[in-house]
């Protein structure tokens, strides 16, 4: 079968399950086309995690990487939540656990803890509240400004949220593993060839890569700027599933990656196979330990109530 009757006959399966099962196909930005164009709602983390705490659809399939999905099953305990694919992971949400931000509460026991969302739902539970790339500093601006501040787990956010606001923040030291790859003599190379071109960076970047930036912004927050600016080329400092809504948002613009291997594998996993499969099968529920989710849920509604 050709590809594109191939992929038609799985998008009209996909439709007429989804109306079955009462269902929404929430999606982040770095996914594959064919899921970002059959998707009910394509955002960044803060626009989803809102979406899954408004929707009254019976079932929410969403299409990212797992603490996305645990989120939104924080916030709809009574509603289903499917990960097509339980290896979509996250390289930076791994790499801090809830011992970890235990040990370091311990040893600062004054101090407030603001997670970003790419966490564990335990590290979320440990935490006085969340935040996203497009609230991180109006999340910290709304503490007091003589408590002590725990951000954790990105290095990289919590160095540019420091920047914004001026603030002291007590860093943990993780990153994420696919922004690493965004090397800052590569996007000087870049700039050099593209002199009149407007760079957009996602604060996962390293510092000195964000430090090259016109604007640090979250996922939509490229999209928008995207749309807006008047310049004819972009170079963009993030993951590359990003550059097929940029592409169909813009076509008369040129979007030029900052790195040709900034791509997370976890979020290239969900594919429409998998998608309709999630939708047949019902799988794989997220599901989160009820003690855990009510004190996780404080930190998310927190932040909820800041918005951006
Ligand atoms: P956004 O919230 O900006 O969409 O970022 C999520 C993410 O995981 C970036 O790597
Ligand atoms: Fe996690 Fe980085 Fe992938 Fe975002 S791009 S989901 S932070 S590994």
């Amino acid at each position: 079968m050709a590809i594109a009757a191939k992929e038609e006959r799985l998008i009209s399966r996909i439709e007429r399950l989804k109306k079955e099962r009462q269902a929404i196909i929430l999606a982040h930005n770095y996914q594959i086309g064919e899921i970002q164009d059959v998707a009910d709602f394509l955002g960044d983390s803060l626009e989803l995690a809102q979406k899954a705490s408004r929707t009254d659809a019976k079932v929410i399939v969403f299409c990212g990487v797992h603490f996305m999905a645990e989120t939104a099953a924080i916030l709809c305990p009574t509603q289903t939540v499917l990960l097509p694919d339980l290896s979509a992971g996250c390289g930076m949400s791994e790499m801090i656990s809830g011992d970890e931000l235990r040990s370091m509460k311990a040893a600062h026991p004054d101090a407030l803890v603001v997670c970003y969302v790419n966490s564990s739902a335990e590290v979320k539970a440990e935490s006085d509240i969340c935040c996203t790339s497009s609230n991180a500093a109006n999340v910290v601006r709304s503490i007091p400004e003589d408590r002590e501040i725990i951000f954790v787990p990105d290095q990289y956010l919590g160095a540019h949220v420091m920047r914004q606001t001026g603030r002291n923040l007590i860093l943990y030291n993780g990153y994420c593993p696919t922004h690493f790859r965004i090397m800052v003599s590569e996007l000087e190379e870049t700039k050099a060839a593209h002199p009149d071109a407007l760079v957009l960076a996602h604060p996962e970047c390293t510092s000195e890569v964000s430090a090259q930036a016109d604007q640090v912004l979250s996922t939509s927050g490229i999209c928008l700027e995207s749309k807006k600016t008047d310049k004819k080329e972009v170079i963009v400092a993030t993951e590359l599933g990003i550059l097929h809504r940029l592409k169909k948002e813009n076509p008369e613009k040129e979007f030029i990656p900052a790195c040709k291997w900034c791509d997370c594998a976890h979020m290239k996993v969900n594919n429409l196979e998998n998608l309709l499969w999630s939708l047949e099968e019902m799988r794989y529920p997220v599901v989160v330990d009820e003690a855990i989710r009510l004190r996780a849920k404080k930190a998310i509604d927190r932040m909820l109530e800041i918005g951006k």
